[in-house]
């Protein structure tokens, strides 16, 4: 049984189909690579998937159980966890207890905030903001509040693992280095990843499997260095960057 299933899952926004009877299914430990142009319906399959958003039609299913109705904080209990693509950590709350927050929150019900702040602590070594720890959240680099953030959803235990563009305006360098994170947090925790990414190099090389998301279907599926070497994937993403004047 696969991990996550998505059934033909739909979403309209006013007369926009921002997901057209999308399928796709992550077995566990797998990571998979979720790309597609702006506003392809990435963000939105996150959302549906997390419950932030209901969707139309479809199914969602998690460990076999369907996911559709439940609320946000219920899918998190269950193992799912996603960042976010703007970054929102409490700003004046310090790093330390930004993750130790979500310590409280998560699966594994900490009933201290001692004991919190401690699993907060080993987290934020794994991603190197250990030095960070009591500075207010607000106060540090992009590239610092993204590991937080991530480092915020996999503090509440999950099983699955949704990242969104988390190398977004990143430098190369700061790239491959969120790249190497990645890996050793999969390794750490048994992670089973589904990553939207716009960096398409990066995300080939994180992923087992990867898909190409356009217009809100899917435009193909497969083992990563085939899927960007698919016609209808350059043709999506030319037409992309002709539309922006690049
Ligand atoms: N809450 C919303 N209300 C209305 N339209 C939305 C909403 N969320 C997304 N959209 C629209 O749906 C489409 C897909 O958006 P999104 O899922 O954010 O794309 P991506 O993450 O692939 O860039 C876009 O056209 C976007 O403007
Ligand atoms: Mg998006």
């Amino acid at each position: 049984m696969p991990l996550l299933e998505v059934i033909h899952v739909s979403k309209t926004f006013g007369g926009l189909r921002a997901l057209d009877g999308v399928n796709l299914s992550v077995e566990r430990g797998e990571t998979f690579g979720l790309i597609g142009p702006n506003g392809a319906g990435k963000t939105t399959l996150f959302n549906v998937i997390s419950g932030f958003l209901q969707a139309d039609e479809g199914q969602v299913r998690f460990h076999g159980h369907d996911l559709v109705g439940l609320r946000p904080h219920q899918i998190c209990r269950r193992g799912v966890a996603r960042t976010f693509q703007l970054v929102q950590p409490f700003s004046d709350m310090t790093v330390l207890d930004n993750v130790a927050a979500a310590c409280l929150f998560g699966r594994h019900r900490i009933a201290s905030i001692q004991g919190a702040r401690e699993r907060a602590r080993h987290l934020l070594e794994l991603v190197r903001l250990d030095a960070k720890a009591s500075v207010p959240a607000g106060s540090l680099t992009l590239s610092e509040r993204k590991r937080l953030e991530i480092v915020r959803a996999l503090a509440t235990g999950p099983d699955l693992l949704l990242l969104d563009e988390v190398m977004a305006g990143l430098t190369p360098a700061e790239g491959q280095e969120m790249g190497a994170t990645i890996r050793h947090m999969q390794a750490e925790f048994h992670l089973t990843l589904l990553i939207i990414e716009h960096n398409v190099r990066l995300v080939t090389g994180l992923s087992h499997r990867m898909a190409v998301l356009n217009h809100g279907s899917m435009i193909a599926e497969g083992e990563p260095t085939e899927v960007v070497r698919h016609p209808e994937v350059i043709k999506a993403y030319l037409g992309e960057r002709r539309s922006r004047g690049a």
